[in-house]
């Protein structure tokens, strides 16, 4: 992959040495954007090193909005390298203008939200715009925004689905990526709900992503083109 790379605009210190292992190397650079414990960043570690993303992406920056989030600790402890930036008591426009602005030092192909609790501003998603990837545990036209696995839980479901989409300026509307249905028959509790979703959250994440980067030669006009949904056959 030769990617369009982001203009280096801004006067960011030099990110660690690693921000240069993938330039040339032909995989896609990830940066995972979390805001709690990191279980689906985790994952994408992994699949990174062994797993479905093995060879096509590597982790170039794991980033908070908080920077006491667990998954920050968990993704150095990995070996990624991790910035943040406290969000709280920012203007929304600024603080997404200077997250971008640092993500870009890192040169992303692909940015990769899991579990970042921020609505996002078109200061944010204009410099990565079809780039952007998000997965929500639930079908995004049945259910948007926060405690889907409550709704589920609580509206006794049977199923839900898992969704990885495209990032738009709306609340959960892009065009949708992948789904994969999760039973929920016989889950009693919302702890059991939430361990049958993000077992398939875990999977389903790196091979939606695996799949697009497959999908994806160029940069990012062509990642704007592979905005249809992914196939069966795709994943
Ligand atoms: C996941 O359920 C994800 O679908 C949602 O936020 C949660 C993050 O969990 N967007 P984790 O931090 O990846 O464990």
């Amino acid at each position: 992959m030769t990617p369009a790379r982001p203009a280096d605009k801004h006067s960011f210190p030099t990110p660690p040495s690693r921000v240069e292992e993938g330039v040339g190397t032909g995989t896609a650079r990830l940066a995972i954007l979390l805001s709690g414990r990191g279980s689906n960043m985790v994952a994408l570690v992994q699949a990174a090193q062994t797993g479905a993303l093995q060879g096509l992406a590597e982790v170039a920056v794991v980033f908070s909005n908080r920077p006491d989030a667990p998954g920050l600790a968990t993704a150095a402890a990995l070996g990624c390298a991790t910035a943040s930036l406290p969000s709280q008591g920012r203007p929304r426009a600024a603080f997404d203008a200077e997250a971008a602005a640092l993500l870009q030092r890192y040169q992303p192909d692909y940015i990769v939200l899991a579990g970042y609790m921020r609505i996002l501003s078109p200061a944010f998603i204009q410099p990565f715009a079809g780039c952007i990837l998000n997965i929500h545990p639930a079908d995004t036209r049945a259910h948007q925004g926060l405690h889907a696995y409550e709704w589920a839980f609580d509206n006794m479901l049977p199923e839900t689905k898992i969704t990885v989409h495209l990032v738009d300026e709306g609340l959960d509307t892009g065009p949708i990526l992948a789904q994969q249905t999760v039973d929920l028959r016989g889950a009693d509790s919302l702890a059991e709900v939430e361990r049958r979703g993000l077992a398939v959250e875990h999977e389903l994440y790196a091979r939606a992503l695996a799949a697009l980067i497959k999908k994806t030669k160029g940069g990012h006009a062509e990642q704007r083109e592979a905005s249809r949904p992914l196939t069966n056959s795709d994943i």
